[in-house]
């Protein structure tokens, strides 16, 4: 079987792993140190704070920027789960807006109609490797005295317009293991506020600056250095592993253009770093999913039930009419994208994909 996601770990993490085990310094901070140095200069801002996964990263966010019942966060439903329940975390609320039918990201005409006096941040998600439109939505947040936080967690390494994601000012990544960039379990916090940093830094740590003097309400959401010299390693392959995921994109690309699917699109001006690689098929796409399981050929479908369908969120009386999200979680799948994708594994794809599109077209699942 082929899988939708496989990381690329080799000897030189094993030796890096291994190197720290010898040291026997598992924890306490050197290689997680020397991580967030590289990280925060890689994405281009002051402070990378490294975190035990990226769902702890959104909610250090959301809680140092001191969010709380009654406010009221911007943000997609075609996301991951974590984006809404780190929201939910704080006690603030989430606001959903639809999203753009080709690219999948946050739909910045749709930000201003759903403005309260709650409103105190717009959450758009870089989805699938790609940085929604960071102008548009900072100058709506410029124009409301809002602040905007990426959920950068699928987009290490994404630029629009020469800035790299999680340059932008608020930003979490996720480190899972089917991430661009993984340490197994593990998530960062960029930013350039000092006094976040400095609050992030606190929280992960039981409070403590100092052992014992517990200077704010914290938790242990550390990374273990063992994590850490995995991801460095990662972040030394990082550029050539994007350049990989570019290039099997361009084969599939190519491979399609003929079939009535919507290939993954984004504006100029922006990188897309593949995630994953996602088509709008169509009604059918139950179908072709399944007939590529039986050809050898395990696709991904994210999501299939958005956010503001979730039964939890249901619950809280959250309420949204969003069609452009509810057309791509019933038509979009993506196909196996990772960087050690051989030639005839993505042969395997191209021929599986192809022929059950053709059985089964009824082009691309647009609303219109
Ligand atoms: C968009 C998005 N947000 C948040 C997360 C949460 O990250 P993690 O799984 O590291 O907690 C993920 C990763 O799964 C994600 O894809």
């Amino acid at each position: 079987m082929i899988p939708p996601a496989r990381p690329d770990l080799g000897p030189e993490e094993v030796a890096a792993v291994t190197e720290v085990l010898n040291s026997g310094m598992i924890a306490g901070g050197r290689k997680v140190a020397e991580l967030e140095d590289r990280w925060a200069k890689f994405c281009g801002c002051k402070h990378a704070i490294a975190l035990s996964n990226g769902t702890v990263a959104l909610m250090s966010i959301f809680a140092g920027l001191g969010y709380g019942p009654g406010d009221e966060v911007i943000t997609v439903s075609h996301t991951f789960n974590a984006t809404v329940s780190s929201i939910l975390f704080t006690g603030a609320s989430p606001v959903f807006v639809d999203i753009e039918p080709d690219t999948y990201l946050m739909d910045a005409g749709r930000i201003e109609a759903v403005i309260t006096p709650r409103t105190r941040a717009i959450c758009p998600v870089s989805l699938f490797g790609v940085i929604a439109d960071m102008d548009a939505i900072q100058a709506i947040a410029d124009r409301h005295g809002l602040t905007v936080v990426e959920d950068a967690c699928q987009a290490h390494g994404a630029q629009y317009r020469g800035r790299r994601s999680g340059s932008f000012g608020y930003a979490a990544f996720s480190l899972y293991g089917t991430k661009n960039m993984t340490t197994g379990e593990g998530g960062f916090v960029t930013t350039n506020d000092d006094r976040l940093a400095d609050w992030i830094r606190l929280y992960r740590n039981q409070g403590m600056r100092e052992r014992y003097h517990h200077e704010i309400l914290g938790y242990n959401f550390r990374l273990t250095d063992i994590a850490a010299a995995i991801g460095l390693v990662q972040l030394d392959k990082l550029e050539r592993n994007t350049a990989r995921r570019q290039a099997v994109a361009r084969r599939y690309d190519e491979a399609f253009a003929d079939l009535p699917v919507r290939l993954p699109t984004w504006p100029d001006g922006r990188t897309h770093v593949y995630h994953q690689y996602t088509l709008g098929v169509g009604s059918t796409r139950d179908r072709i999913v399944a007939e590529m399981k039986d050809a050898g050929v395990i696709c991904g479908i994210y999501y299939p039930i958005p956010c503001h369908r979730q039964a939890y969120v249901l619950e809280l009386g959250i309420e949204a009419d969003l069609p452009n999200t509810d057309a791509a979680a019933a038509s979009s799948m993506s196909l196996p994208m990772y960087p050690g994708l051989t030639e005839a594994e993505q042969a395997q794809v191209i021929e599986a994909l192809r022929a059950s599109v053709l059985r089964n077209a009824v082009g691309t699942g647009d609303r219109s």
